[in-house]
């Protein structure tokens, strides 16, 4: 029956939480807002906000779960990928509790953890599973055979999916993050208002870059054509118009070729694997359009489709304690002098 305290600070949220033999008994997440004014996480602030909430929120995981620090059998936390920074302040903090604790550490690959938020539920998937995880960072198909074997078969060969919903909202206008906005919009609008290409790529890869390119020469163009036409180019009055006459349309138009990008290729894995468990996993995945969709699809399909609930889809510690849960099974444990990468292979 071990009790974990996991830590999660790998971008721009300080997150704490404890489980008990793999159910989670607290879960707290302080995200930082400073970075909204910026349009973007800025790493060296993310460190310093990490720096001022580590140790409320590790207090207030460890209350919530009715536990003291004495009944902690190992400290679990993020090691890689991430922004370094603020890898290193979890991290720390992390080994300098298991040192005064005396307890096992226990490193977390990010990626893996957001899988694995899958197995947090009561209803989980059965192995092997297929995991499409899109982020702010990332963009896979993952094949997870069990907790701990699971390799990646298909990624974005640029951008993120969470990134061209970011880089859409910041075009548009919208402040940072703007998935969540792109997404409420979307929900007044007439996905076929618009045509955007879908990227020809070889394989389970994916690519972002061309849709990108591709709204940025539409809004230039006011609507006329989404190529670029020097002749098409609008004012800046025009392109402002444009986009406040027809925000919604917008969101739904793009938020529709995104999905549609995410759902093809994860069509392909499953035809390709015979596997028909399918989860989803990362920041985006609390998009309500995808959401719908790959439930639909799910019925079509005769898939088994498994959604985390919303606050184990963005960043937080409960995916990390339930990774290390199995790690701890498995004593799959590191030693303090281990460091923390901005980037780590599976
Ligand atoms: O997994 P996550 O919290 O952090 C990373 O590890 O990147 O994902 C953050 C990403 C951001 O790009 C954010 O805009 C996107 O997830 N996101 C959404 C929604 N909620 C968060 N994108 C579209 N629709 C949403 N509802
Ligand atoms: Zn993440």
């Amino acid at each position: 029956m071990p009790t974990i305290l996991a830590i999660e600070s790998s971008c721009d949220e300080t997150s704490a939480a404890v489980c008990t033999d793999g159910k989670m008994l607290s879960n707290v997440i302080a995200s930082q807002k400073i970075h909204e004014q910026y349009g973007g996480v800025v790493p060296e602030l993310a460190s310093r906000a990490h720096m001022q909430n580590i140790v409320p929120v590790v207090d207030v995981a460890i209350k919530n779960a009715g536990i003291t620090t004495a009944a902690i059998d190992a400290i679990a936390f993020t090691q890689s990928p991430g922004l370094i920074g603020a890898l290193l302040v979890g991290g720390q903090f992390a080994k300098s509790l298991a040192l005064s604790l005396n307890k096992p550490l226990i490193a977390v690959h990010h990626m893996q953890a957001h899988v694995i938020a899958n197995l947090i539920d009561e209803r989980k998937p059965s192995f092997p599973f297929l995991c499409l995880t899109v982020s702010g960072g990332h963009t896979q198909i993952v094949l997870c055979e069990s907790p701990l074997k699971m390799r990646v078969i298909g990624q974005t060969i640029d951008d993120a999916a969470g990134e061209a919903f970011d880089k859409t909202a910041k075009m548009l206008g919208l402040p940072y993050p703007g998935g969540p906005l792109v997404d409420k919009y979307a929900k007044e609008g007439n996905p076929n208002s618009f045509k955007f290409p879908e990227p020809q790529i070889a394989g389970l890869d994916f690519s972002f870059s061309g849709l990108k390119t591709s709204i940025l020469y539409f809004l230039n163009n006011a609507g006329a054509s989404n190529v670029y036409k020097e002749e098409f180019t609008a004012t800046e009055e025009q392109k402002n118009n444009f986009i406040k006459n027809n925000l919604s349309d917008i969101c739904a138009s793009v938020q529709s070729r995104i999905i549609s990008i995410l759902l093809n290729k994860l069509t392909k894995a499953s035809t390709q694997t015979g596997i028909k468990e399918i989860c989803i996993a990362g920041g985006v995945s609390a998009n309500s359009g995808l959401r719908n969709s790959i439930l639909k699809m799910g019925e079509e399909k005769g898939w088994n489709v498994y959604i985390p609930i919303f606050e184990y889809c963005t960043d937080n510690a409960a995916m990390i304690a339930m990774t290390a849960y199995y790690k701890y099974l498995a004593n799959d444990f590191v030693d303090i002098s281990v460091s923390s990468t901005a980037r780590a292979e599976w």
